[in-house]
């Protein structure tokens, strides 16, 4: 029997790890649900079912929903959260889906300091009152964020974050994609668990910088963004207020050391480590100003 999973956020960092790691695997049916029809080319070149809709329009998902067994429910940061959590959910119910898989956030809950934890504990109310089984992952912060900086990286040696000196037990995104991967191939086994995956080291930004240092054989040293200033830089750059907002949320509570923890999820589900920033940092090393990489892994 072919259990279809359908991945929402199918172009964006996590899910497209998913799909590389779900893809091949027998019994699998992967469905992509994406936004924007330009975007199908690439996806169906992989072999993927490709579908359209869009999560804050909930008239628009019946069709993608139709047949699924497994959702992976991934929306992006957005105030908009709560809303597409809601029709995404509301749409797995009409199709009588048999397992949600949530894509949540670090230490989601009501009385977190970040505005997207908040919304990310409203988005699994949602989940949980579905009546259909779930599993929610709360990543770390993604190395990916690092990528924010890496203009300034490659042009004058200098990584600008607003994360303060306190280690951070960040995660390569890619490794939520492989971690989602091992619980939607049997999804039973992970019903009413929640995960939190994490990198296998907490680390300063400084730390981070070295590790850079090294990948790209020149000096890159960490300056530590006061928070008033990486917000009016960012607001200068165009970037949503809630959107900025919830980046100087995360900065504080992380410059606080409310991020200064790693668990054991990713290997006690895996059966491995997840990747380093080192290997981050060699895999993305052009975005940063260095040479391309020969070995990355995908
Ligand atoms: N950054 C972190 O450190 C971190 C840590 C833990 C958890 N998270 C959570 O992870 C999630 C983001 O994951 P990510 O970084 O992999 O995402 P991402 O790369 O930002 O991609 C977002 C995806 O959502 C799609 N999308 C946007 N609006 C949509 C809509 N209205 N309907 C359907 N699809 C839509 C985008 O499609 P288009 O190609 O059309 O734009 C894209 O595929 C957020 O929930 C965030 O809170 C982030």
């Amino acid at each position: 029997m072919t259990t279809t999973v359908l991945v929402t956020g199918a172009t964006g960092t996590v899910s497209t790890a998913l799909l590389g790691a779900l893809k091949g695997k027998p019994g699998l049916h992967l469905r992509a649900l994406i936004r924007d029809p330009a975007k199908a080319h690439a996806l169906q070149n992989d072999g993927f079912e490709v579908v359209t809709g869009d999560l804050e329009e909930p008239d628009t998902l019946a069709d993608a929903f139709d047949g699924v067994d497994v959702l992976w429910l991934l929306t992006p940061a957005s105030a908009l959260e709560p809303s597409m959590g809601s029709n995404a959910v509301q749409a797995a119910r009409h199709a009588r889906v048999k397992h949600i898989v949530r894509n949540s956030a670090i230490k989601a809950g009501h009385g977190v300091p970040t505005r997207n934890g908040r919304l990310h504990a409203l988005v699994e109310e949602s989940v949980k009152a579905s009546g259909i089984p779930w599993t929610i992952l709360r990543p770390h912060y993604y190395m990916q964020n690092l990528l924010s900086s890496a203009q300034s990286v490659a042009s004058d040696g200098v990584l600008y974050m607003n994360m303060g000196d306190a280690p951070v037990g960040m995660i390569d995104g890619r490794d939520v994609g492989v971690f989602a991967a091992h619980v939607i191939e049997h999804p039973n086994r992970h019903a009413g668990k929640v995960y939190d995956p994490t990198g296998p080291e907490s680390m300063t930004m400084a730390k981070a910088a070295d590790d850079l240092t090294s990948v790209l054989g020149r000096p890159v040293r960490y300056v530590a963004l006061p928070q008033e200033a990486a917000q009016q830089a960012m607001l200068g750059f165009g970037l949503s207020r809630w959107f900025v907002g919830n980046v100087v949320d995360y900065g504080r509570a992380y410059a606080d050391g409310w991020g200064d923890f790693v668990t054991s999820d990713f290997k006690a589900l895996t059966g491995h480590e997840a990747r380093s920033f080192k290997q981050f940092a060699a895999d993305f090393a052009s975005a940063f100003g260095g040479a391309v990489p020969s070995t990355a892994r995908a």
